[in-house]
């Protein structure tokens, strides 16, 4: 968090104003800039927007929204909490991500929503996804939690899907302590959504009191306030760095790793055209298990990042053969790749994992 925020803090704390005001303004101009988008909105945490995401989906109780289990709870508890059922893909094994295939053979009458998660950073099929969602009528809702920053076909994440949601959650790219926000391709969608996290009141209206209009939808209290949106302005004016340097880091593990070619580790398949911000640094081991407790006791926190959403009872419903999900999540192993992590540290991991890989292998 750059030093800049304890003064700016201090002035909106002391303004006498720290509700939803000003500063949630210009931080909104700020990263709709950024994103380079116009219909962009801030709320109080991107699992409140994947809600209203949800919402604005039309998704309705034994409604559809086909989904990865290979992700954050917080990705699929918002389709539970409106009565629709999460509908698993299986994943590619070859990325951890949501197979575009057998995304396609779900789709049926119930189906709402394709919710896409853009896992760790990484982006692929993007535009074909697009197009597949057109093609059947259902909206793209991207989970963008760990994409802040990325391009896809050098367009900023956030002007793809119909409805993108952002995490500035603490230990995501940029942090506000938790917030987050959405974006949209569609205007009448960004007016219902800037109502939906407001308890359906439309706050942006200026003549009169707001609360004498009639509200016409259930919304939510999903706002955020300029406590968080102070933060966030002070760290929207040193995101680029940091995002270059995540991508940096990814980028040199990739050639790194491809060099030292150690047997037993591979690596994800990544789409050329996308810029990942690689939130963490994604392989696949065939020894994850002991590899990773060899890296902790040697001072490197390395983890699988999300287990496996469908073993849980609250989604016990949804369960369904998911060979690619057996094969990734036995595999998959997150190493860091943020801006902390410097070139010297890349090199020492990914001589460590060849060590390991050596003995064991
Ligand atoms: C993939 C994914 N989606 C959504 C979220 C929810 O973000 P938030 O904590 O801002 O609600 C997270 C949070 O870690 C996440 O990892």
């Amino acid at each position: 968090m750059p030093e800049t925020t304890i003064a700016a803090l201090n002035q909106t704390l002391y303004s006498g104003f720290v509700a939803e005001g000003p500063k949630v303004r210009e931080f909104t101009q700020m990263v709709s800039d950024y994103l380079q988008n116009p219909r962009t909105m801030m709320v109080n945490n991107c699992t409140m927007a994947l809600q209203i995401a949800c919402h604005l989906s039309d998704v309705h109780p034994g409604d559809e929204v086909i989904t990865t289990p290979l992700t954050s709870i917080c990705t699929n508890v918002p389709i539970r909490h409106l009565k629709g059922k999460p509908v698993w893909a299986d994943v590619d094994p070859t990325t951890g991500m949501s197979d575009i295939n057998d995304v396609e053979k779900l789709i049926n009458k119930r189906t709402k929503a394709i919710m896409l998660l853009h896992k760790d950073g990484d982006i692929v099929d993007l535009d074909k996804y697009v197009d597949l969602a057109k093609s059947y009528g259902v909206r793209l809702i991207e989970d963008c939690a760990h994409t802040y920053g990325a391009k896809y076909n050098d367009k900023m994440i956030g002007n793809h899907g119909d409805i993108c949601c952002f995490s500035f959650q603490a230990i995501k790219h940029l942090t506000t302590g938790d917030g987050g926000c959405m974006t949209f391709q569609d205007e009448e969608l960004y007016e219902r959504g800037k109502k939906l996290k407001w308890l359906g009141v439309d706050r942006d209206k200026r003549d009169g009191n707001p609360w004498l209009s009639d509200i016409t939808e259930l919304g939510y209290k999903a706002n955020m306030n300029d406590i968080a949106a102070t933060i966030g302005v002070e760290a929207q004016k040193v995101i680029e760095p940091i995002i270059e340097k995540y991508h940096h880091n990814g980028e040199l593990f990739t050639k790194t790793l491809k060099d030292l070619n150690i047997p037993g580790v591979t690596l994800i398949r990544r789409d050329p055209k996308a810029y990942s911000v690689y939130w963490t640094y994604v392989i696949m081991s065939e020894k994850r298990d002991g590899l990773c407790a060899y890296l902790e006791e040697n001072g490197v926190f390395a983890e699988q990042n999300h287990p496996r959403n469908d073993v849980w009872t609250i989604f016990k419903d949804s369960r369904r053969e998911l060979p690619g999900v057996d094969f990734f999540a036995a595999r998959e192993l997150s190493l860091p790749c943020g801006w902390w992590v410097d070139d010297e540290d890349i090199y020492r991991i990914c001589d460590l994992i060849k060590n390991y890989q050596k003995k064991y292998n």
